[in-house]
């Protein structure tokens, strides 16, 4: 199966989603930053890869990324303010992409955000920062030339799985369970007919594998 490289490894939904992939077959490899993340990594099944994306340059990336196939982005700088939202969610996918395609990468999923995210809340300038730099990730990447899934989910959610989403193009906004995110991205990547394409991913009442069959179904 594919070797997948997961940016932001250590990640809530990184992590929720490592076994699972693992257990489909894949090898995964884990960016992370902090040493006491590397066991919980390797406890998961992944390669543990230290670095950080504000020191690391496309070159360094690249190198990572010998032998990969696959590159799921899932890092984000967590609201911890412009220039870090800056210099991770946006050059850090920017730095991905060039050493993606430096590497022979074939796919990039993107983790982004669900467009209504905040709207009406005056959540102030960072979060319409954040918001425009998530866009602008977005955009990065489907002009990149490489193959592209964009998962834009709703507000996160810690309440467990539902096994359940409603995905598409266009769906009603609302807050979904990160564990549901991990299961229907693993289902994804598990399904390579879907791609080039941004997908809202919401709470909803289609069992993961029949929303993930439908997406596949109406792939171009
Ligand atoms: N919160 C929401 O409601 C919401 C809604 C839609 C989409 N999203 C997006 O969903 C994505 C994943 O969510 P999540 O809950 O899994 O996030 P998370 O737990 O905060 O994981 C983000 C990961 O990015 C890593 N990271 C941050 N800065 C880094 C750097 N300089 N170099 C390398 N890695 C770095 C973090 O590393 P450390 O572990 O070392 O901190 C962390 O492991 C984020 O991109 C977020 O923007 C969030």
């Amino acid at each position: 199966m594919a070797h997948i490289f997961i940016v932001g490894g250590a990640g809530q939904i990184a992590r929720l989603m490592t076994p699972q992939l693992i257990a489909g077959g894949n090898r995964v490899s884990s960016l992370y930053r902090h040493d006491e993340q590397h066991d919980q990594l390797a406890d998961l099944g992944a390669t543990p890869v230290k670095g950080d994306l504000t020191q690391l340059s496309p070159q360094d990336m690249a190198s990572m990324l010998t032998d990969v196939q696959t590159v799921i982005f899932a890092a984000g700088a967590g609201g911890a303010g412009e220039d870090l939202t800056n210099a991770v969610d946006g050059e850090g996918l920017e730095k991905t992409v060039a050493a993606a395609k430096e590497a022979g990468v074939k796919r990039v999923y993107l983790i982004s955000v669900f467009p209504e995210a905040g709207r009406n809340a005056d959540l102030g300038d960072g979060f319409e920062n954040y918001m425009r730099v998530k866009k602008m990730a977005d955009v990065h990447l489907v002009q990149s030339g490489l193959e592209f899934v964009i998962i834009r989910p709703g507000t996160l959610g810690d309440d467990g799985a539902t096994g359940k989403v409603s995905a598409g193009l266009a769906v009603p906004y609302g807050t979904i369970q990160r564990a549901d995110v991990a299961d229907f991205i693993a289902q994804a990547v598990a399904t390579p007919q879907i791609v080039n394409t941004i997908i809202e991913l919401a709470p909803g009442d289609d069992p993961i594998p029949v929303a993930v069959s439908a997406l596949a179904s109406t792939a171009r």
